[in-house]
C-alpha cells in the first residue's frame, strides 16, 4: 500500500461502542442482558482480538459492529455504535464480515465466488470491471487459490473454503474487518496455516480487524490488542496490547512474555462470575 493510502486508512478510520447494552427476550418471558454497559473504540489499522467464553456475547458485539440485527430484539437495547464518527445501526460499506461457516454458494465456482460481491448494484457501481478483475485475480494468488478458481466449493477443504470467504472480503478493499471465529471449525494445523495467512494478508492490506475467538492461543498469536469479555452479561474484563512482532514463533509462544499474557487471560476469565469455556492450543 502507498504512503499516501496509509495515511487515508489511518486519518479515516474508527470505530466505537459507546455504553452498549444489549437485552434480548428470553424463552420463558422477560428478557435477558447479554452485554452489560461495553464501551470501546477502535481507531487504527491492527488485529484486535474479542475473547470471551462460549455464550458470552461476542457474535452479538461483532454482528453490531457490522449492521446484522436479529429480527426478535432492537439492537442495540441502549447505547451506540459509531463508524467513523457517526452512529451506524446498518451495514456499512467500509465493513465486511467473516464467519466461521463460511458462506460461499454452493452453485458458483471459487471465482465467481470471490467476485460475487460485485454482482450487488452497490460493488458494480463502485469499481469498474477490470479493476475487480484485476482485485479477484491478486485476491486468488494471495490466498493460494489461483489453480482452484474454477472448482466449486464442494470440492475444497475447509480451510480452502475458508481462504474463499477471504478472499471474498478482502476484494472489497473493506477498511473494517470483522471476524466471528473463522478458524473455529478447523483442525489445530489448518487453524495454524489459516492465522498465518491472515497475518500475510493483513500485512498487505492493513485494515481496522476486530477478530472473535474463545481460543487463548489464537488471541495470543494474532492480535496487537486482545480484549477479554467476562461470560454473560458480557463486560471488558481486561484490555491490553501485545508488542511483538508477527508472525509470532513457536519460541515466542514459549516465552515468558507469552506464559505471562496467557495467566493473564485465564485469571481474567476465571475470576469473572459463572465463567464459560475457552481453549488453550499451546
Ligand atoms: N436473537 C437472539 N434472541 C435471543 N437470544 C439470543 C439472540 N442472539 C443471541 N442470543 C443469546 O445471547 C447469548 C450470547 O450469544 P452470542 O451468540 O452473542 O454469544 P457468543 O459469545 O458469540 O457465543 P459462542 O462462543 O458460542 O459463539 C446467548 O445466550 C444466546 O443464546
Ligand atoms: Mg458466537
Amino acid at each position: 500500500m502507498s504512503d499516501s493510502g496509509q495515511v487515508r486508512l489511518l486519518a479515516s478510520i474508527s470505530v466505537e461502542l459507546i455504553d452498549i447494552i444489549q437485552e434480548y427476550p428470553s424463552p420463558s418471558g422477560g428478557v435477558t442482558r447479554v452485554v452489560d454497559g461495553i464501551s470501546l473504540a477502535f481507531s487504527k489499522p491492527g488485529i484486535n482480538m474479542l475473547l470471551g467464553p462460549s455464550g458470552c456475547g461476542k457474535s452479538t458485539i461483532l454482528q453490531m459492529m457490522g449492521g446484522v440485527r436479529p429480527i426478535n430484539a432492537k439492537t442495540p437495547t441502549s447505547g451506540k455504535v459509531m463508524i467513523n464518527g457517526i452512529e451506524c445501526n446498518d451495514a456499512h460499506d467500509d465493513s465486511v464480515m467473516v464467519f466461521q461457516r463460511y458462506a460461499n454458494r454452493p452453485d458458483l465456482s471459487v471465482y465467481d465466488n470471490v467476485a460475487f460481491p460485485f454482482r450487488l448494484n452497490l460493488w458494480k457501481k463502485k469499481v469498474p470491471e477490470a479493476e475487480w478483475h484485476k482485485r479477484v485475480a491478486e485476491m486468488l494468488e494471495e490466498t493460494g487459490l489461483k489453480d482452484k478458481k474454477d472448482l466449486s466449493p464442494a470440492q475444497l477443504s475447509g480451510g480452502q473454503n475458508q481462504r474463499v470467504a477471504l478472499a471474498r472480503a478482502l476484494v472489497l478493499r473493506p477498511r473494517i474487518l470483522l471476524m466471528d471465529e473463522p478458524f473455529g471449525a478447523l483442525d489445530a494445523q489448518t487453524r495454524e496455516e489459516m492465522q498465518r495467512l491472515l497475518i500475510s494478508l493483513y500485512n498487505e492490506h492493513p485494515c481496522l480487524i476486530v477478530f472473535v475467538t474463545h481460543d487463548v492461543t489464537e488471541a495470543l498469536m494474532l492480535g496487537d490488542r486482545v480484549i477479554v469479555l467476562s461470560s454473560q452479561p458480557a463486560k471488558v474484563s481486561d484490555d491490553f496490547t501485545i508488542t511483538a512482532m508477527r508472525p509470532r514463533s513457536a519460541d515466542w509462544q514459549r516465552s515468558d512474555e507469552a506464559r505471562q499474557l496467557e495467566k493473564r487471560i485465564l485469571t481474567s476469565l476465571h475470576t469473572a462470575p459463572g465463567r464459560g469455556v475457552v481453549r488453550v492450543t499451546i
